[in-house]
């Protein structure tokens, strides 16, 4: 009998694929395992918390090749996990999590539960380089997800830089208006505005959140390639300039329209029930007539912005469609009078959004710049009015007002007249006309994009071969 030299047998490929804990970023990387695995060419494990894997596994139905795993948090069951205990979640997923992960990566063949082969290669998410490190040690390639736009990663990776030039920190004062010169092909638009929130707070060079988001940014140095939620037909000149610092990158963006493209069916990882009776709302009214609203997984508003804005919205006339999350409003109650509103208003506190933005009725979306719900809203042709809330949304509506033109950015101000005033420009008149034009004419980019030869899929095809060679 021949015998194969143990070098020539190839081993079976198996990515397993870990997004960090929160919903915009299960979002973010489930499409891009559901694409991976319909190539048919690998084995794709997706691996949540135990707490979240609760909160999906019953809504999933799996393809042959994509399978999902889950590791404790190292929280207890009632520990809430939103955005004001993330330190806490991040901090307990190192200390106590890692171990699992290390058991997880070593299984495999009669080990595996399933009978699966080995990990062969990983896709970490960018907060958790901890867990590339771990993997690494074993021999084992990491690539690392990076959930934001590919602007607000380049403003991070500037943050040195920033420094060195005397432009952070600046006073309170300061006029937020002004321009920052340091952040090369950024020059001509951002503002300190338009600094992700910790610049705006850091006092000192050396502020702990400063320093802790510019390392999450370079982490990506110590891995075989960078993967972005973008493309050449959102970000083309800043993914240039990263191209430069990471030697290999792979923008394959939007991935929900992505893995749309090639499969044609789309995934849905709602760690909260989705209200489906907001589809038939809409059903039921005119065409782009609603005005969709939703603030994303994590962002909070006072009782006093909650209620300017249902103030704006009431009066602007227009009918709306508003995702109320149970922890929308921080310390206080998100009760309205509806009375002789039922007609034009829907409050659900979970909406399939995806869904939403593609339905006919929908005519422009108020958003919080999560960069998830941004692609979402570009990929539909729908204009938006942004308000960011915190991190790198505050980049991403600079992106969308000023550089895409595609929506106005109500950045900083939270006013009923001002919310109204929005509202009417993005769904009435010449204004509303020539946004709903340009969103369209992104769209068709975005669409062009992740079809048959274009640029998200020639690099999602070389990020696949990458893998597979990778896993050699
Ligand atoms: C956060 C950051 O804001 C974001 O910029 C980062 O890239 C990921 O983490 P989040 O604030 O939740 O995420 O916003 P976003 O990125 O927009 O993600 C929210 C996701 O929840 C979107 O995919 C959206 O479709 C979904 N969603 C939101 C629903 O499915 N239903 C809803 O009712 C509201």
């Amino acid at each position: 009998m021949m015998e194969v030299a143990k070098e020539n047998v190839r081993q079976e490929a198996h990515l397993l694929i870990f997004p960090a804990p929160l919903q915009g970023h299960i979002n973010a990387m489930l499409p891009l395992a559901d694409a991976l695995s319909f190539a048919g060419s690998l084995r794709v494990s997706f691996l949540n918390t135990e707490h979240n894997h609760r909160l999906l596994s019953s809504r999933f139905s799996l393809r042959l090749n994509l399978r999902f795993l889950s590791i404790p948090d190292g929280l207890s069951d009632d520990k809430p996990r939103s955005a004001y205990q993330l330190t806490e979640l991040f901090q307990s997923l190192r200390t106590h999590s890692v171990d699992s992960f290390r058991a997880l990566l070593l299984a495999g063949g009669n080990k595996d539960p399933d009978g699966w082969p080995p990990v062969t290669c990983i896709i970490v998410d960018g907060l958790m380089s901890y867990f590339m490190d771990e993997a690494q040690a074993l021999g084992i390639p990491a690539l690392v997800f990076r959930t934001i736009s590919a602007s607000s990663l380049w403003v991070y990776l500037q943050i040195p830089q920033m420094i060195e030039a005397g432009e952070l920190p600046f006073p309170a004062d300061a006029d937020l208006d002004e321009h920052i010169k340091s952040v090369p092909a950024m020059e001509g638009f951002l503002r300190r505005r338009d600094l992700p929130s910790m610049c705006r707070k850091a006092t000192k060079a050396d502020d702990k959140e400063l320093q802790l988001f510019s390392n999450f940014a370079s982490s990506g140095t110590r891995s075989k390639g960078l993967i972005f939620n973008t493309s050449d037909a959102l970000e083309a000149p800043i993914l240039s300039q990263i191209d430069s610092l990471f030697p290999t990158t792979y923008a394959v963006g939007p991935l929900h329209a992505l893995v749309e493209s090639i499969t044609s069916s789309f995934v849905s990882a709602s760690l909260l029930a989705e209200d489906r009776s907001a589809l038939n709302w809409l059903d039921a009214q005119p065409y782009r007539s609603v005005v969709y609203v939703s603030f994303g997984s994590l962002a909070r508003l006072t009782q006093e912005e909650f209620l300017e804005f249902w103030h704006g919205f009431v009066n602007s006339g227009h009918r709306f469609l508003w995702v109320v999350r149970p922890d929308l409003v921080a310390e206080g109650t998100a009760a309205v009078e509806m009375a002789g509103l039922e007609e034009r208003v829907r409050l659900v506190a979970w909406a399939p959004q995806e869904e939403v933005l593609r339905h006919r009725a929908v005519g422009c979306f108020i958003t919080h710049s999560g960069w998830n719900s941004t692609l979402e809203s570009a990929a539909a042709g729908v204009p938006m009015v942004c308000w960011p809330w915190a991190w790198d949304q505050l980049v991403n509506s600079r992106l969308v007002g000023e550089v895409w033109k595609v929506g106005l950015d109500m950045k900083d101000v939270c006013k009923r007249e001002m919310v109204e005033s929005m509202v009417r420009a993005a769904m009435e008149g010449e204004k509303a006309e020539e946004l709903r034009r340009r969103a369209t004419e992104m769209a068709v980019e975005i669409g062009r994009s992740v079809g048959e030869g274009g640029a998200a899929r020639l690099n999602f095809e070389r990020l696949l071969r990458d893998i597979l060679s990778l896993s050699l």
